[in-house]
C-alpha cells in the first residue's frame, strides 16, 4: 500500500539526508586518506550475493551500497591522485549534480526541460568565451571527450561529403566519394575509435609522424595532406603523455588552405586557452572547425561532461539533430539539447558546468590551470634531482612522465619503473600509474585535482623518492 504523502516526503527528505552525510564523511576522510584499494575481484566479492526476492529498506540499501563500495575506491577527489587524467568532482559540482538527479529533467528538449536547455545556453555561452573559441559556435554537452570526438568528427563526415556533393544523412556512406582523414601518430586512442563508429577504417588514415614530444611534425604533415578529395585533419591539443601541443598555427592554414575539415582533440589541453601564461600553446587552435573538450578533466565536474563544440552550427545540427513527430519543432531561437548531442534522454550536464563556471570564475580556472602546470614542473625538478631518476618529456602542461632506473639498459629500467610505480600505488601517500612511452615504460603523473597544492607535491616526491630508492637497494642487493 502506498504510503500517505506526508510520510513520503518525510521519508524521501530522511533519505537524501543520509546520502548527503555519508557523501560528506567520505569527502572529509578523502582529503587525507592514505590507504591502497582492493581490486577488482574483492569488489565484486562485495556487492555480490543472490538477486532480493524482497525489497530492502531505503537507509539499509545505502548502508550496503557504501559498505560494498568505499574500499574499491581510488582516491580520486583527493589531492594526491596523479593517475591518467582525472579530475577531481569539485564539491560544487557534486552538490549541482545532486540537484541535477533530485530535478530528474530529461535534457531531450526546452519544452520538457525548460531550465535544462536553458543552463546549457548559457554555459555553452560562457565556455566559449573562457575556451576563445568563435561565439556562434555551437556546443554539444556529451559524457566526455570520447563523444565531443564523435560529434566533431560526424559534422565534419557530414560536411566534408555535402561539399563533395554527397548526402550522408540520405545516402549513407557505400559508395560515397572516399574521405581520407589525417591524424597525428600519437592521437589518443579514443579518437581512432570514434572514427571506428563513423565508419572510418584504419585504411582511411594518414597518420603523420610526430616529434620527441608526440606533436605533429610540420613537414611531415605538409607532405602526408593528400592533394584532392574530402579531408578531414585531426589535431591534438595537449598529448596524453606528454602534454605536448600540434603546433597549429602551422598545421592549420595549410589543412584549410587544402580545404579539410579540421578537429581539435583538447580534452584537457584546450583548457589551456583559459589561462593567459599557458594560452600561447594552443595558438591557432581558434582556426580550427571543431573541437572536443571535457568537463570532468580541468573544469573539475563530476562524471560524466564533455562538450563538443563546433563552428558551423548547421553542421553540428544536421549530423546529430533527433528528429520526431512527439518531439516540439524549434520555432523561436530555442535551443534543443538533443539536437547537438547522440543521445535523447540524458543528464542535464548543463547544471553542474553552470554552476563550476559560476564559481570558479575566469581567474579561478585560470589560477588553476597555472597552479597544476607549475606544480607539474616543482614534481619534476624534484625527482630528477635523483640519482637514477630521469622526466622523459618537456614539462610544458601538467603531464609528467617518469623514469626511473634511468641509468640502466631498458629492460632494468623497465622493470625499476614498474616496480616503482607498484611501491608508490601499495604506500598509499599518492596514486600514479605507468604508461609506455616510445617503447619504454615510464610513471605517468597528471595534476589536475582542484585541491591539488604544494605540500601535496613535496610530500608525494618525497614518497615517491623513497619508494624508488628501496625498489634500487633491494634490486642491489638481490
Ligand atoms: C587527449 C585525450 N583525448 C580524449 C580522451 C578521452 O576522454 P574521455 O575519457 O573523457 O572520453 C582523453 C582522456 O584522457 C585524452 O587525454
Amino acid at each position: 500500500m502506498p504510503e500517505p504523502s506526508q510520510d513520503r516526503d518525510s521519508a524521501t527528505r530522511a533519505l537524501l539526508m543520509d546520502a548527503a552525510r555519508r557523501a560528506a564523511d567520505y569527502r572529509d576522510a578523502d582529503a587525507g586518506r592514505e590507504r591502497p584499494v582492493i581490486g577488482y575481484a574483492e569488489a565484486v566479492a562485495a556487492f555480490d550475493g543472490e538477486l532480493p526476492a524482497r525489497g530492502e529498506e531505503p537507509h539499509a540499501v545505502l548502508d550496503a551500497l557504501v559498505r560494498a563500495a568505499e574500499p574499491g575506491l581510488h582516491s580520486t577527489t583527493g589531492p594526491r591522485f596523479f593517475g591518467w587524467v582525472i579530475g577531481s568532482s569539485h564539491p560544487v559540482g557534486v552538490a549541482a549534480d545532486w540537484l541535477t538527479s533530485a530535478w530528474g529533467q530529461n535534457t531531450a528538449n526546452h519544452v520538457a526541460a525548460p531550465a535544462a536547455a536553458a543552463a546549457e545556453t548559457v554555459a555553452a555561452r560562457w565556455l566559449l568565451e573562457l575556451l576563445r573559441l568563435p561565439a556562434d559556435a555551437s556546443v554539444g554537452f556529451v559524457t566526455g571527450a570520447t563523444m565531443a570526438n564523435f560529434v566533431g568528427l560526424a559534422a565534419a563526415r557530414g560536411e566534408v561529403l555535402r561539399r563533395a556533393g554527397w548526402d550522408v544523412a540520405e545516402r549513407g556512406l557505400f559508395g560515397a566519394p572516399p574521405v581520407r582523414v589525417v591524424i597525428g601518430d600519437e592521437a589518443h586512442s579514443t579518437v581512432f575509435s570514434a572514427l571506428n563508429y563513423l565508419g572510418f577504417g584504419r585504411e582511411s588514415l594518414v597518420r603523420v609522424p610526430t616529434d620527441a614530444q608526440g606533436a605533429i611534425r610540420p613537414d611531415a604533415f605538409a607532405q602526408a595532406l593528400p592533394r584532392q578529395g574530402p579531408l578531414i585533419v585531426v589535431t591534438q591539443a595537449g598529448q596524453l603523455n606528454t602534454g605536448a601541443f600540434d603546433p597549429h598555427d602551422s598545421l592549420v592554414p595549410l589543412a584549410k588552405a587544402r580545404g579539410a575539415w579540421v578537429h581539435v582533440d583538447g580534452a584537457f589541453g584546450l583548457w589551456a586557452r583559459a589561462c593567459p601564461s599557458r594560452a600561447a600553446l594552443a595558438r591557432g587552435v581558434e582556426l580550427a572547425d571543431s573541437w572536443a573538450t571535457d568537463g570532468h578533466k580541468w573544469l573539475q565536474t563530476p562524471f560524466d561532461c564533455g562538450y563538443a563544440i563546433v563552428r558551423d552550427g548547421e553542421a553540428h545540427r544536421r549530423a546529430m539533430t533527433i528528429a520526431a513527430s512527439y518531439l516540439p519543432p524549434v520555432q523561436g531561437g530555442e535551443r534543443d539539447p538533443s539536437h547537438h548531442v547522440p543521445e535523447l534522454s540524458r543528464r542535464a550536464r548543463g547544471f553542474s558546468t553552470w554552476a563550476l563556471l559560476r564559481h570558479f570564475g575566469r581567474d579561478g580556472v585560470a589560477e588553476m590551470v597555472e597552479r597544476h602546470c607549475a606544480l607539474a614542473r616543482r614534481l619534476a625538478d624534484r625527482l630528477a634531482a635523483e640519482p637514477g631518476v630521469a622526466v622523459l618529456n618537456d614539462v610544458v602542461l601538467n603531464q609528467l612522465l617518469v623514469r626511473f632506473g634511468a641509468d640502466r639498459d631498458m629492460a632494468a629500467g623497465d622493470a625499476a619503473t614498474l616496480a616503482t610505480i607498484a611501491a608508490i600505488q601499495a604506500e598509499g601517500t599518492c596514486f600514479a600509474g605507468g604508461a609506455k612511452w616510445r617503447g619504454r615504460w615510464a610513471m605517468r603523473v597528471s595534476i589536475i585535482g582542484a585541491a591539488t597544492c604544494a605540500a601535496d607535491i613535496d610530500r608525494s616526491a618525497e614518497a615517491m623518492i623513497a619508494c624508488w630508492r628501496s625498489v634500487a637497494s633491494a634490486a642491489a642487493q638481490g
